[in-house]
């Protein structure tokens, strides 16, 4: 039924507005990995490389041994196919681009090398080296048809409200316990598969982990990714943790210790450091602390009442 209101409203206007029911409702679907043909080895090693990335980069990995032993998919559910759960159905259509993280236009490899650095505490691999190649084929064959320059819904992670007082990890802590730790441990550091080179359950924080400069280290990513995500096995559309949770437990584990990696280059325009970016200097008098947990709704109103430059 709900699916019909708008039309009857709009429709004295001319609008069509059923396509922006239907794009609330049906998320990108990623093409059949049935419909690869035999020579698609390329888009096959790519789509290999996010589901076991250990396998093949990690410390005991068959190619090199680059990275502290998480897969992409880890973070890329189901080898980065999966509605709001960090997918890549933009990739090919919105790069290159503008970050203002770097301050620069970035191609999809600088993003990959991105990802292999800070998320999986590795070192970039080589443009021109059989990896790269594949892993560009992968996301160019899953965007294939999304049009230039646009982000399907359900693409990246699912939006979360702020909370009005700062994220609470005592609160984070218990409900970790309760829903977090029978996969991810109490010690946090996953568990790793006895005979393959990669966790069964991924670690969230220590070495192994991913590090203080990944974008799951800001609180807003994670507290999105684990509403949308977690406990294994959860979707969106039946989410397992409250809003609440979602930050709490985001807190708790963002609180705990893993490996410092520092890009000196990040955000060189200070202005457009997202509100919680954890590491100064800021354009604002807020301190790393409420950049860190919050409370974000002072810090949004402070941007939004600038006057425009
Ligand atoms: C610890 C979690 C994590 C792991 C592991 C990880 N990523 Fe990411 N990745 C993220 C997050 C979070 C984002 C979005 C960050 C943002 O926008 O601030 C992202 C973004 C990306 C994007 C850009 C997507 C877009 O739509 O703009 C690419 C490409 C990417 N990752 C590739 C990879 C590859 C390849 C690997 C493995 C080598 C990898 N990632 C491993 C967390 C992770
Ligand atoms: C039933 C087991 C299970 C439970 C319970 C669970 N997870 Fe996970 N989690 C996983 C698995 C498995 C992955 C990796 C998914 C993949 O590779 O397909 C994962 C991935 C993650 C990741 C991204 C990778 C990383 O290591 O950073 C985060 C963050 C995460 N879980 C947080 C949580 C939080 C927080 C909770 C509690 C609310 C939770 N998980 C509960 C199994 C679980």
């Amino acid at each position: 039924m709900k699916r019909f209101l708008p039309m009857v409203v709009f429709a004295g206007l001319g609008l069509t507005a059923c396509t922006s029911a239907e794009k609330r409702e049906s998320p990108w679907v990623a093409p059949d990995t049935a419909t690869l043909s035999f020579s698609d080895t390329l888009v096959r090693y790519g789509r290999n490389l996010i589901a076991h990335t250990a396998r093949y980069l990690g410390p005991d990995g068959q190619v090199m041994q680059i990275t502290n032993g998480m897969n992409c998919q880890n973070c890329h559910l189901q080898a980065g196919t999966q509605p709001f759960g960090n997918n890549f159905s933009a990739v090919s259509a919105t790069y290159p681009r503008f970050r203002e993280r770097s301050g620069s236009w970035e191609s999809i490899e600088k993003r990959v090398n991105d990802c292999l650095q800070r998320s999986l505490g590795g070192s970039p691999i080589d443009s021109l080296s059989t990896e790269m190649r594949a892993l560009v084929a992968y996301f160019c064959w899953l965007g294939k048809n999304v049009p230039t320059k646009t982000r399907p819904v359900g693409s990246g992670l699912h939006p979360l409200a702020y909370l009005k007082r700062a994220a609470d990890t005592v609160k984070g802590q218990k409900q970790y316990v309760v829903k977090c730790s029978s996969c991810h441990q109490m010690n946090g550091q996953g568990v790793r598969h006895p005979a393959k080179a990669e966790f069964i359950y991924p670690p969230l924080w220590g070495d192994s982990s991913f590090t203080t400069a990944a974008g799951l280290y800001r609180i807003s990513n994670f507290a999105r990714y684990i509403y949308a995500n977690m406990p294994q096995g959860t979707t969106y559309q039946k989410p397992q943790l409250s809003t609440e949770e979602a930050w709490d437990i985001a807190a708790y584990v963002l609180s705990k210790p893993r490996r410092n990696r520092n890009f000196p280059g990040d955000w060189p325009a200070i202005s457009t450091k997202p509100i919680d970016h954890p590491f100064g200097p800021y354009a604002d008098p807020f301190s790393e602390n409420q950049h860190k947990f919050g409370p974000f709704p002072p810090i949004e109103a402070f941007y939004r009442e600038l006057p425009a430059k």
